[in-house]
């Protein structure tokens, strides 16, 4: 067993004693086998009783204990502490997941997450019978439509790495868009409609992911909250949910651009989703695209089509007309 001496500066604040949060710091002499979460039980045990995080399963099953070291998102009973000095020293940083929600030392205040996770009714809908004969099972395939979406933990890790959950309340997040996905991609559930009329209205639903994959980075169950939210996207046009604006108009302007060229035409995109007056919020861009030979002066004029025909756009036409869901 190998050891090293480990100093950790630890984020303390309570919310109802303090007026402002500081840094504590603890000389630990650390082993190899252990992982943090056994340094915060060290920490309360052998240096202040007062000390305060939540951990329950110490199997990363319950996603109770998740901190951030030196800002990278962790489940404290899943990360070797050895691990985390090979990745930034001897000296670790450890802090809440959010800290403006700090409530004592490393527990915050979760409730905007569960409120969220509420909001998309996170549970199968169903009318199924209370004594049943037999179970109520789906097959193979349906479950392997859910991907990885049913290993979600709640953590929170995803949602408090989110900038969009910082500057916008009414943004469901990444941890309650994997759970929309899980249920409504359910093949007992009866509330796919509902589920995704939720999460494509704008403010609070997918389109307002920026897509900044901060969410993929931070999830410690290595879940893709992104891949859901793209496959929310497809199912809200197939269920004829999605609503105009112009994310949605966006991903539309594509498919018209390749149907209508074989080619991406950059130009009309902006015009089709922003309209003409939208086009003037980016003239910088265009004009950058313009010396660069992306595009012409006068690409996005109704009269004007600059764009090169592909010489296999009947055939990409063809596959377009098959595999499109909806417009809009
Ligand atoms: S990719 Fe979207 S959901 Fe994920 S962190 Fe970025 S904005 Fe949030
Ligand atoms: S998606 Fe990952 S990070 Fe987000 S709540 Fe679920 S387990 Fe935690
Ligand atoms: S204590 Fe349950 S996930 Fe860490």
């Amino acid at each position: 067993m190998h050891t090293k001496k480990v100093t950790l500066k630890v984020f303390r604040f309570n919310a109802k004693t303090d007026y402002l949060p500081y840094y504590k710091t603890y000389e630990l002499e650390v082993s190899d086998h252990e992982v943090m979460l056994d340094l915060l039980n060290r920490i309360k045990w052998e240096y202040d009783g007062s000390f305060s995080y939540r951990r329950s399963c110490r199997h990363g099953i319950c996603g109770a204990c998740g901190i951030k070291v030196n800002g990278k998102s962790i489940l404290a009973c899943k990360e070797n502490a050895f691990e985390m000095t090979h990745l930034f020293g001897d000296e670790l940083i450890l802090e809440p997941q959010s800290k403006k929600r700090a409530i004592k030392d490393m527990i915050i205040d979760k409730s905007d997450f569960w409120a969220k996770h509420e909001a998309v009714t996170p549970y199968v809908v169903a009318d199924i019978d209370e004594h049943p004969e037999h179970e109520n099972q789906i097959s193979q395939a349906q479950l392997a439509q859910m991907l990885d979406a049913d290993y979600c933990i709640q953590c929170g890790a995803c949602h408090y790495a989110c900038p969009v959950i910082e500057v916008n309340d009414e943004f469901f997040g990444p941890a309650a868009f994997v759970a929309a996905y899980r249920f409504a991609i359910d093949s007992r559930d009866n509330a796919t409609h509902e589920r995704l009329k939720a999460t494509a209205q704008m403010g609070q639903g997918v389109w307002d992911c920026v897509k900044c994959f901060e969410c993929q980075e931070a999830c410690p169950k290595d879940i893709a909250p992104i891949e859901k939210i793209t496959r929310l996207h497809t199912m809200q046009f197939e269920h004829k949910v999605a609503v105009p604006n112009i994310a949605t108009r966006h991903a539309e302007g594509f498919v018209r651009s390749i149907k209508k060229h074989g080619f991406l035409d950059e130009a009309d995109i902006v015009v089709y989703s922003e309209g003409y007056l939208g086009m003037y919020k980016h003239l910088k861009t265009a004009y950058k695209m313009i010396k660069a030979g992306k595009i012409h002066w006068n690409d996005g004029l109704p009269w004007v089509d600059n764009v090169p025909k592909s010489k296999n756009l009947e055939e990409i036409a063809k596959l377009i007309e098959i595999s499109q869901t909806n417009k809009l």
